[in-house]
C-alpha cells in the first residue's frame, strides 16, 4: 500500500492552485485539490478577474453608445440599460469558466476534495471530517478583502468588490475607498452605467506601485470621465441607516474632517493573503507580518514537504503570477526546475483606456543606476487616432549603459495586450534597439512600443 493517499495535495483551487494540480497531474503525480468554494477557480474565475472584466466590458459598450463615441463614427443609438441581462452574461462567463476548470480536472484526474482544509500535520489535512494524507501539500488559499477597521460591509449599501460586481441598481452616488486596481475598475463600470463616482484615495496619487508619469496621466483621464478624486484624504468613519452611508473624511496629513453621503461605498483598500482555518500552527509554520506564508525561490515554506504559492506568498497578487507558480511548483515538485522570473511580471488595469506596465518604473530604475527614457504619445500612432483613442503614451525605461530594458509602461486602449511584447522582449534581454529593429505590422497600436523603443536612443518618425 502507498505511504501516503496522494503525491500533491493542493489546498485553495485558485488560479494557482487548479494549475499547480493540473501540472502536478500531468507530470505522472497522484493528485487532489481541496477546494471549499461551490466552484473551482478561486477568486479569479468566481469573485474577481472574470466577473469584473464581464461588466468592464458590457459597461464600455454602454459607455460608446451613451457618451456620442459610437456616434462620432455615424451610429447613432440611445441605448437602455438592462442591468438584470448584464448581470446575467457575467454569470454566464463564470459559470463557463469555472465549469471547465472542473472539466479540466477530470480530463487529467485530479480528484476534487469539496470543503474546507485544515493541518493535522505536515502530510495530512482534514477535508470535510474527511483525513487525507499526502507527501506534499500546496498551500494556495489566496487571499481575502482588507477590512477598513470598524466598517462593516453589509453588501448593500456598504460593499466590497464581491458586493459591488452585484449590484441590483446603478447607484446615484457610489464612493469608492482607494484609488488602486479594484476601485478604479469597478469604479468605472458603475460610472459608464450612470453612477456619480467619488474616490477617496489615502495617498496623494492613484494607483500605487504604478509608473509616476502613468500614475499621472490615469489621473488625469479619470477626471475627464467624471471620476471626481480626493486624494490625500482617509476615511475615519462610515455611519448607514441601510440606504445612505455617511461617511467622515480628514486630510491624510491632520486637519478639519468633513463628511460625504452616498447610497453606495465600496471598500478596496487592498486584500490580506489567506490562511484562516488552516492551523498552521499544527505543523509550526509561522507567517509574517503581512500574515504571507514565507517561501524560498522553488515555493518551499520552511517546513519539509509542505510548499506555498500565489497571493498567500508575498509578491504581486495577480492570477497569471499565481499561475505561473503552480507550474513552477508541480515542476520542482516532480524534481524538475520549476523557476518565475519575478522580474518580469506584467500588471494591466482594465480600464479604458487600459493601463499596463512591467519592470521597474522609472523612479525604481533611477534609483538603481542611470537610465534613458523614451516616450511615445498614442495621439501620434494612427491606429489609436483612427479608432478616436487619442488618450495615453508608451514608456520605455532602458539601462544608460547596456540599453538593456528595464520596464515598459502604457496607457492605450488596447494596452494589456500591448504589455505582452514588452514582457517577452524583456524576459529575452532585449535592448531598446532590438525593439526598435523590430519589424511591427502597421496600423498596429503596437507601433507605438517600437516608437517610443525609437525614443530611448534617438528619434521616432512619427513626432
Ligand atoms: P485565490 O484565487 O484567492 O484562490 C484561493 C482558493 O482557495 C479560494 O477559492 C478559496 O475558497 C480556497 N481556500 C482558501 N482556504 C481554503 C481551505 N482552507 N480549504 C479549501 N479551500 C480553501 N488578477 C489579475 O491578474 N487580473 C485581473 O484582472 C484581476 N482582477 C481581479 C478583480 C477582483 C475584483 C479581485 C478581487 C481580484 C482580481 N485579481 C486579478 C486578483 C486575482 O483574483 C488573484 O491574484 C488570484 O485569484 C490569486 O490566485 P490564488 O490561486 O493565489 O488564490
Ligand atoms: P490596491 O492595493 O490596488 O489599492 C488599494 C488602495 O487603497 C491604495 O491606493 C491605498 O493607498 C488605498 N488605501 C488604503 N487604505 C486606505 C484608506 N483607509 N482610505 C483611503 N485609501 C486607502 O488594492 P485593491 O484595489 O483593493 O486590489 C487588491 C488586489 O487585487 C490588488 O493588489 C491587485 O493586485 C488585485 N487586482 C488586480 C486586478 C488586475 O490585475 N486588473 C484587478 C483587481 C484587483
Amino acid at each position: 500500500m502507498a505511504e501516503y493517499d496522494y503525491d500533491v495535495l493542493v489546498i485553495g483551487a485558485g488560479p494557482g492552485g487548479y494549475v499547480a494540480a493540473i501540472r502536478a497531474a500531468q507530470l505522472g503525480l497522484k493528485t487532489a485539490c481541496a477546494e471549499s468554494r461551490e466552484t473551482l477557480g478561486g477568486t479569479c474565475l468566481n469573485v474577481g478577474c472574470i466577473p469584473s472584466k464581464a461588466l468592464l466590458h458590457a459597461s464600455e459598450y454602454f459607455d460608446a453608445a451613451a457618451n456620442g463615441a459610437m456616434a462620432k463614427m455615424g451610429i447613432k443609438v440611445t441605448p437602455e440599460l438592462d442591468l438584470e441581462a448584464m448581470h446575467g452574461q457575467r454569470r454566464d462567463a463564470v459559470k463557463q469558466l469555472t465549469g471547465g476548470i472542473e472539466f479540466l480536472f477530470k480530463k487529467n484526474k485530479v480528484t476534487w476534495l469539496k470543503g474546507r482544509a485544515a493541518f493535522e500535520d505536515a502530510h495530512t489535512v482534514t477535508v470535510a471530517d474527511q483525513k487525507v494524507t499526502a507527501k506534499n501539500i500546496v498551500i494556495a488559499t489566496g487571499s481575502t478583502v482588507t477590512p477598513l477597521p470598524g466598517v462593516e460591509i453589509d453588501q448593500k449599501v456598504i460593499v466590497d468588490s464581491t458586493g459591488a460586481l452585484e449590484l441590483p441598481k446603478v447607484p446615484e452616488h457610489m464612493v469608492v475607498i482607494g484609488g488602486g486596481v479594484i476601485g478604479l475598475e469597478l469604479g468605472s463600470v458603475w460610472r459608464r452605467l450612470g453612477a456619480k463616482v467619488t474616490c477617496v484615495e489615502f495617498l496623494d496619487q492613484i494607483l500605487p506601485g504604478f509608473d509616476g508619469d502613468i500614475r499621472k496621466e490615469a489621473n488625469k483621464i479619470f477626471k475627464k470621465q467624471g471620476i471626481e478624486f480626493k486624494l490625500g484624504t482617509k476615511v475615519t468613519g462610515i455611519t448607514s441607516d441601510g440606504s445612505t452611508a455617511t461617511m467622515t473624511l480628514e486630510p491624510a496629513a491632520g486637519g478639519e474632517a468633513t463628511t460625504l453621503t452616498a447610497d453606495c461605498v465600496l471598500v478596496s483598500i487592498g486584500r490580506r493573503a489567506n490562511t484562516d482555518g488552516l492551523a498552521l500552527d499544527k505543523i509550526g509554520l509561522s507567517t509574517n507580518g503581512r500574515g504571507q506564508v514565507e517561501t524560498d525561490h522553488d515555493f518551499r515554506t520552511s517546513v519539509d514537504g509542505v510548499w506555498a504559492i500565489g497571493d498567500v506568498i508575498p509578491g504581486p497578487m495577480l492570477a497569471h503570477k499565481a499561475e505561473d507558480e503552480g507550474i513552477a511548483v508541480a515542476e520542482n515538485i516532480a524534481g524538475q526546475h520549476g523557476i518565475v522570473n519575478h522580474d518580469v511580471i506584467p500588471s494591466v488595469v482594465y480600464t479604458w483606456p487600459e493601463i499596463a506596465g512591467v519592470g521597474l518604473t522609472e523612479e525604481l530604475a533611477r534609483e538603481q543606476g542611470e537610465v534613458k527614457v523614451g516616450k511615445f504619445p498614442m495621439m501620434a500612432n494612427s491606429r489609436a487616432k483612427t479608432n478616436h483613442e487619442p488618450d495615453g503614451f508608451v514608456k520605455i525605461i532602458a539601462d544608460a549603459k547596456t540599453d538593456r530594458v528595464v520596464g515598459v509602461w502604457a496607457i492605450a486602449s488596447v494596452a494589456g495586450t500591448m504589455i505582452a511584447q514588452a514582457a517577452q522582449a524583456m524576459e529575452f534581454g532585449a535592448t531598446s534597439e532590438d525593439i526598435a529593429y523590430t519589424c511591427h505590422a502597421h496600423p498596429t497600436h503596437s507601433e507605438a512600443i517600437k516608437e517610443a523603443a525609437m525614443a530611448v536612443t534617438g528619434k521616432p518618425i512619427h513626432i
